[in-house]
């Protein structure tokens, strides 16, 4: 049998260099091998469920004859002993800061793609393993479809793709932004750019870039070339817990079959991988098959295409293209489907991988492959040793329950053949998903239906449906119905649509939630079926079918996205400035040639120490209980596990913690109050070890009296909250009884997740006397320090916190990650060992909270113009279990929940709502984005009313200078009108309005929104102690210079800016500055980095501490003006001058706001902004597309142009998120659903606005900021509520057509009355009096809620069940 003539000996290529492997364990991936064994770190761990792409490296092997493949695959994901007779590529294989970058490094870093860096390894692999797959350049839809599998949370991917356009074939032959209509092409002209000299787009330039030159990448290893057979050669691996065969004969592997019935085969292991790594399954047996040729086959037969259970995704998506090309249109109907289907599936590292096999065998529900292969009746050969081979059709027989499916345990799947459509026959296959890239599907579908011979009617049909049961399933029922029927408009299709809506239902409180939608989808996509044969017929059967209309055509055609457009402009420097100061011109990020080549160091890159441990979290898994027993016997049983460390280990308040008031305990003593919260934290020798220890940790809880508060109307129902505290001006009770309008409302905006690229990570280092070195991935080095050392017992001169860069933060690695460093130093302290902690992501994702989720019951009254008369809301933000910084967070909301707008009488109310969640915290805006949201949300509902452009409501009560805000801060420099009116032009918004409302009137299911607003910023901390900075700048007698200031790199280009100031200060070119990391022995006493203020602050005392400096050099510089920098330094030194000097920098002109007096003045200044955005909605879906945002943004004058216009793009599409796709979910138990980026979606590379164009606002300096600029880290983010309002817009579209006409005329009942409920599964009470046009639309516009929200007979004949009367999956916190 094979595992006797198997090898034991793993052979395999990294970056050209052999390693060969003694029987490795089976349970290795090729991501922990490299990381821990290689020391190649530049591949990172960002998620390890192939969901992120951080950890993206190039597979090469001899395919047929001598070819060589190259393809993109997720390294944690990768079986260690899959790889022999391979070769590996890593980013370090490509170039290195040393020697010389890659072409691919080079234009991402010099394009401004990478900024914390943490993502940027991954995208090179990507673009590199695209390059390598073919030889002819790639063209902008192969690079965007090989980008998808990688998500960046920092820039917003425009200069990413921008960089890398350059290598595709319409960067090597176009010029200007790729529109037709583009201003830069010879005879064009367009009146929204600035005509301004002074303005430019440049912020690179792509002639500076060295050619790309295939020849000179590193070859295919000779040894593997000469050996054909060896990566499919038989293999036998056996480690501690897991055996793995490699098998090349079918016999070999149905005798293994037969042997261990329950070993797992293997392929790519996508499904296996993730069910090891993230649901902490063990299979003792693993098979890989890749060598089996009955299992590679793809044979096109005189019936069909037969593919082997081994082929991949990308090969069969390769054979239906070219076979397509081949054969008549319609026999290839099942094969358009499928490669339609199969455009969604998962990123490109996956499709590289995963096999047909795979997808069918793991009899997932929501398989995208099988809803297509059971309406096209396709037959699977399996074959067992005892009973050789049978063929099964794939029906409703075929699968048996939640992933079961009838084939023995002996039995292999060998072939699956997928029939020609014959003629008179028709296909689709439709699936919708959260995101549409890279995404599982919510339902999907495949459809079939063949007629009698020259005829419309139905002889059968075949109606297969994925995600609406445990199975993929046929509807028999409405299958039967339909034969016999004539496919003709009227009651065809709406008979068909009630039998599916009887047949089909997903009941509620079913695993996934979402019900009532995924009950509309069903009988939605049969109504694009519906339309798509129609449209056949009527061509088959011209003149006797009646033609569907222009947009219902419009609606069959596949899914295009017009091909990503930018252009961003900014003032130029003055053409005196000196060539050597570097202000305001677009410098790249100090660090992005590290970044790109995998050099930056993050702590998981770090070296170990030698005595280095460990450290897994024991955590809660009950929202509210007392803790009875902890038990850590078995976990400390095992040989190398060395302690459990809990609150035994820290008496009295030294287990306590928390940023403003110390209500955390650092391990949970008595009681939990929220699922994640740490109880203890068990070290080990290492991460694996210490993962699998922490599962045997016994906690044995007891229910409390109370039950747990986890929403906030549980939290309001239960007074749990803080006092309220409230903002106002004026009289709006009274106000509201005079004025001729006034409208109620309630709006509810969801949380969202950091999703930081770079999971926590801290490593604590015992010192000498007692003392602590802490390297942590902390935004706030001062507050580590300090409650490390009170948790210690000990003086904060003994701990030193050392944060060399962070893969991003924003806000979640403010104040939460003191949950993972405290007791990470607590075990050093007590081990004296050195203890490293680096969470899993879905453990990241549990514990450190999130952006608070928000509900606001609001009433404004105004004018018939819609001049605003008062304003009253009530804010209640769901602030989880601990203070933490909530009641500053809600401060924030209530101080911009008034936005940019004039109102005489304001009121504002906040409630800190205490619930059992983990403690929600900072992040990016810091409350703005949900007071902005709100308030753009009612002046939304106040042009629905008046039946007004919304532009024009705004701009009447638009903040003007002199004008004070609702806390009475009176505005000296506000540019909110300059912005509003140049992004009015450059958009062209009235133009582009009308076409909005011609293309809705010419179109019923798809609908446009284009919506404009405005952003008013205020920029400092509230708490007005925070708002100091220090800096330390030393200079080396022979001239260089090392800066230290106390703000954190987290990828903003901080320490970019910080260089730029100093370097026009001293003087000196910027290169000769360096930073090396942020650390409390060199600036104490620090504020985090946050606020958006760093630049601000550290600007200002890295300017003072300067300029002290060169005040000294002075002397020597005027007594030989020509010496130059090295010398006067020289000089100074050997006269004993001091080189080294510290700045320091307190705003001035600030008073905290004090809500008894109503008195303050809580900001230094504004910043402004507005933005105009159109979107695209499929009303029959919710499926939506940002086809353009505009922004203008004041930043004062522009320190780096580039940092600020990444800062903007990334910002707003991070909002855009935050509004559309990101939504968290909860179990009603309080336990975080979405825990992975699997089921929590971020924005991918295709998600961001088809066209995006960004302008600085020019002439803007604000002269009380350092070199008149002005903050940009946050404000950006909240302009992304015109997407939310775009397509609210837009489905305020499709609901008044469905009042006036349609073929899905909704019953309405309510609508006349003007109070129309959308859906009471989405809890959408409308409490808006007025227009029927006025209706209430949660945040994140999800697909779910906007098809929902476009209310037709579909979602009418849903039955919402009533609350209460079922347990529901999740619940909206
Ligand atoms: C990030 C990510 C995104 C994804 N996106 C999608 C998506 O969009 N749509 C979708 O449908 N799926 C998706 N998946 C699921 C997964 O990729 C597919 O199901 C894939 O096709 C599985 O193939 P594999 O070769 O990797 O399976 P493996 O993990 O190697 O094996 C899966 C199962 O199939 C069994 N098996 C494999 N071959 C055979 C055989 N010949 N005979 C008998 N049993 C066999 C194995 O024993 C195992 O139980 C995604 C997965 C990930 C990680
Ligand atoms: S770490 Fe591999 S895809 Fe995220
Ligand atoms: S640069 Fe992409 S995640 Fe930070």
């Amino acid at each position: 049998m094979a595992a006797v003539e198997a090898t034991s000996e793993l052979v395999f290529y990294v970056n050209g260099n052999r390693i060969a492997v003694q029987n490795p364990d089976p349970e290795w991936t090729l991501l922990s091998y490299l990381r821990n064994k290689l020391r190649l770190v530049g591949s990172k761990l960002g998620c390890g469920e192939g969901g992120c792409g951080t950890c993206t490296v190039m597979l090469s092997v001899l395919s047929s004859g001598d070819t060589v493949r190259h393809y993109a695959a997720n390294a944690c994901l990768v079986l260690l002993s899959s790889l022999h007779g391979k070769a590996v590529t890593t980013v370090e294989g490509l170039g290195s800061c040393k020697t010389r970058l890659h072409p691919v490094q080079e234009r991402i870093a010099k394009a401004h793609g990478s900024q914390c860096g943490f993502c940027t390894p991954g995208f090179v692999m990507s673009a590199y393993a695209l390059l390598r797959s073919q030889p002819q350049p790639p063209t902008m839809e192969q690079l965007e479809d090989a980008l998808v599998g990688n998500l960046c949370r920092c820039t917003g991917y425009r200069p990413i793709l921008e960089g890398l356009k350059t290598l595709t074939v319409e960067g090597q032959t176009q010029t200007g932004c790729g529109r037709a209509d583009c201003c830069k092409l010879e005879g064009n002209s367009s009146d929204e750019l600035p005509a301004d000299l002074e303005m430019t787009d440049v912020l690179f330039n792509p002639a500076d870039f060295a050619p790309y030159d295939a020849t000179q990448e590193l070859i295919f290893p000779p040894e593997l070339k000469l050996n054909p057979g060896m990566s499919s050669q038989a293999l036998h691996f056996t480690g501690p817990r897991v055996t793995f065969f490699q098998v090349n004969e079918l016999q070999s592997l149905l005798r293994i079959k037969l042997l261990h019935p329950d070993a797992k085969l293997v392929v790519g292991n996508t499904e296996i991988g993730v069910d090891v790594r993230l649901k902490g399954q063990l299979y003792p047996t693993i098979v890989s098959v890749c060598g089996v040729e009955e299992l590679e086959n793809l044979e096109l037969q005189s019936d069909g295409l037969l593919v082997g259970a081994a082929v991949t995704i990308t090969t069969l998506q390769d054979k239906l293209k070219e076979i397509m090309n081949q054969l008549p249109e319609s026999q290839t109907r099942v094969f358009s489907a499928m490669l339609e289907m199969l455009r969604w599936f998962a990123g490109k590292q996956i499709r590289n991988v995963a096999s047909i096999g795979g997808n069918i065998m793991t009899c997932s529900p929501i398989s995208d492959l099988n809803p297509v292969l059971l309406a096209a009746g396709a037959t699977l050969t399996l074959c067992s040793r005892n009973n050789g081979v049978r063929k099964v059709v794939l029906d409703q027989h075929f699968f048996k329950g939640y992933r079961k499916c009838a084939v023995a345990v002996d039995e292999v799947l060998l072939t699956v053949m997928i029939p020609f459509t014959k003629p008179g026959e028709y296909f689709a296959a439709y699936k919708q998903s959260r995101r549409r890239d890279d995404d599982i599907a919510i339902v999907n579908a495949a459809m079939r239906v063949n007629f009698q011979p020259n005829s419309t009617v139905v002889k059968s049909s075949y109606l297969a449906f994925g995600g609406v049961a445990a199975t993929t399933i046929l509807a028999t029922n409405t299958m039967k119905n339909l034969q016999g029927q004539e496919w003709k408009s009227g009651g065809m299709p709406d008979q068909v649509i009630s039998s599916l809506l009887k047949e089909v239902t997903v009941n509620p409180g079913a695993p996934g939630g979402m019900t009532s939608y995924r009950n509309a989808l069903v009988p939605s996509f049969f109504f694009k079926f519906y339309l798509h044969v129609r449209h056949q017929l009527s061509i088959e059967f011209a003149g006797s079918v009646e033609p569907i209309q222009p947009d219902e055509q419009e609606l069959l055609q596949p899914y295009t996205k017009p091909h990503h457009r930018a252009m961003h402009f900014y003032q130029k420097v003055s053409s005196q400035q000196e060539l050597i100061d570097p202000v305001g011109r677009p410098v790249p990020h100090v660090s992005c040639l590290q970044q790109v080549t995998g050099e930056a160091v993050y702590i998981d890159d770090l070296p170990r120490y030698e005595d280095e441990l460990f450290g897994t979290l024991v955590v809660s898994t009950k929202a509210k209980a007392k803790i009875v027993s902890i038990d850590a016997t078995e976990a400390l049983a095992l040989q190398g596990v060395h302690r459990f460390v809990t609150a035994q280990d820290l008496p009295g308040d030294r287990n306590k913690m928390g940023p403003m008031f110390q209500d955390e305990e650092v391990f949970a003593r008595n009681e939990v109050v929220c699922v994640g919260q740490v109880i203890g934290l068990i070290v080990a020798d290492d991460r694996k070890l210490s993962f699998r220890a922490a599962t045997m940790v016994k906690i044995e809880y007891t229910e409390t009296n109370e039950k747990p508060i986890i929403t906030i109307e549980d939290a309001i129902a239960a007074k749990s909250y803080s006092e309220p505290r409230s903002i106002w001006r004026g009289d709006a009770t009274a106000a509201h009884v005079r004025a001729d309008h006034t409208l109620n409302g309630e709006f509810r905006m969801g949380g969202q997740e950091h999703f930081y690229l770079e999971p926590n990570a801290h490593l604590a280092v015992p010192k000498e006397c007692g003392g602590m070195e802490v390297f942590s991935c902390t935004q706030n080095p001062t507050d580590a320090q300090f409650a490390i050392a009170s948790a210690l017992g000990i003086p904060a001169n003994r701990v030193l916190i050392r944060t060399k860069r962070i893969g991003g933060g924003f806000g979640g690695k403010e104040t939460r990650p003191a949950t993972v460093y405290v007791p990470a130093a607590v075990a050093a302290f007590i081990t004296g060992r050195s203890v490293r902690v680096v969470l899993e992501r879905p453990q990241d994702m549990m514990v450190t909270g999130t952006r608070h989720p928000f509900l606001a019951r609001w009433k404004a009254s105004f004018t018939v113009d819609g001049d605003l008369e008062a304003i009253e809301m009530n804010l209640y933000s769901n602030a989880g279990c601990y203070t933490d910084l909530s009641p500053i967070i809600l401060d924030r909301a209530m101080f911009t929940s008034c936005n940019a707008y004039r109102c005489r009488n304001f009121r504002v109310t906040g409630y800190c709502c205490w619930t059992n969640l983990p403690s929600n915290t900072a992040f990016r805006g810091f409350g703005a984005p949900q007071g902005i949201l709100i308030m753009e949300d009612i002046m939304a509902s106040i042009a629905s009313y008046l039946n007004k452009d919304p532009v024009e409501v705004r701009e009447r009560n638009l903040n003007r200078v002199g004008d004070s805000t609702h806390y009475g801060q009176v505005l000296e420099n506000c540019t909110v009108r300059r912005c509003w009116e140049q992004v009015l032009q450059q958009s062209r918004y009235q133009h582009r309005r009308e076409q909005v409302l011609r293309y809705n009137q010419t179109h019923q299911y798809r609908k446009r929104g284009i919506v404009a607003t405005p952003s008013q910023y205020g920029l400092s901390f509230t708490s007005k102690f925070l708002n100091q900075a220090g800096a330390l700048v030393l200079i080396y007698s022979e001239g260089s210079v090392l800066l230290s200031h106390g703000g954190v790199e987290m990828g903003q280009g901080l320490h970019t800016k910080m260089i730029q100031v100093a370097a026009r200060v001293l003087e000196i070119p910027h290169d000769m500055i360096h930073i090396e990391e942020t650390a409390t022995d060199k600036v104490p006493n620090t504020s985090a980095t946050a606020s958006s203020v760093s630049s601000d602050i550290y600007g200002e005392a890295v300017l003072r501490a300067c300029a002290t400096l060169k005040e000294r050099l002075a002397p020597y510089q005027a007594k030989d003006p020509a010496a130059g920098w090295n010398t006067w330094v020289k000089q100074a030194y050997f006269d004993r001058v001091q080189l080294s000097a510290t700045g320091f920098y307190a705003t001035p002109g600030l008073v905290t706001f004090d809500f008894k007096t109503q008195q303050g003045r809580p900001f230094h200044y504004f910043s402004y902004g507005a933005a105009v955005t159109e979107v695209e909605i499929d009303c029959l879906t919710g499926d939506h597309t940002v086809l353009r945002t505009d922004i203008v943004m004041d930043v004062g004058d522009s320190l780096n142009p580039a940092i600020d216009i990444g800062q903007i793009e990334g910002g707003f599409l991070q909002g855009q998120g935050l509004v559309t796709l990101e939504e968290l979910r909860y179990t009603p138990e309080g336990e975080l659903i979405t825990k992975g980026p699997g089921t929590y979606k971020l924005p991918g590379v295709s998600d961001i606005p088809c066209e995006f164009n960004v302008t600085l606002l020019r002439d803007a300096g604000w002269p009380k900021v350092v070199y008149s600029s002005k903050a940009i880290g946050e404000p950006p983010l909240v302009l992304a509520a015109s997407v939310f309002l775009a397509i609210k817009a837009a489905i305020e579209a499709a609901r008044t057509n469905v009042q006036t006409q349609g073929n899905l005329k909704p019953k309405l009942a309510s609508w006349d009355k003007g109070c129309l409920n959308t859906h009471r599964d989405l809890k959408c009470e409308d409490k808006t009096a007025g227009s029927g046009r006025c209706f209430r639309l949660d945040s994140p516009a999800t697909a779910e809620r906007i098809r929902m929200a476009c209310v037709d007979h579909i979602t009418d004949q849903i039955e919402t069940p009533e609350p209460g009367s079922f347990r529901p999956w999740d619940v909206t916190v």
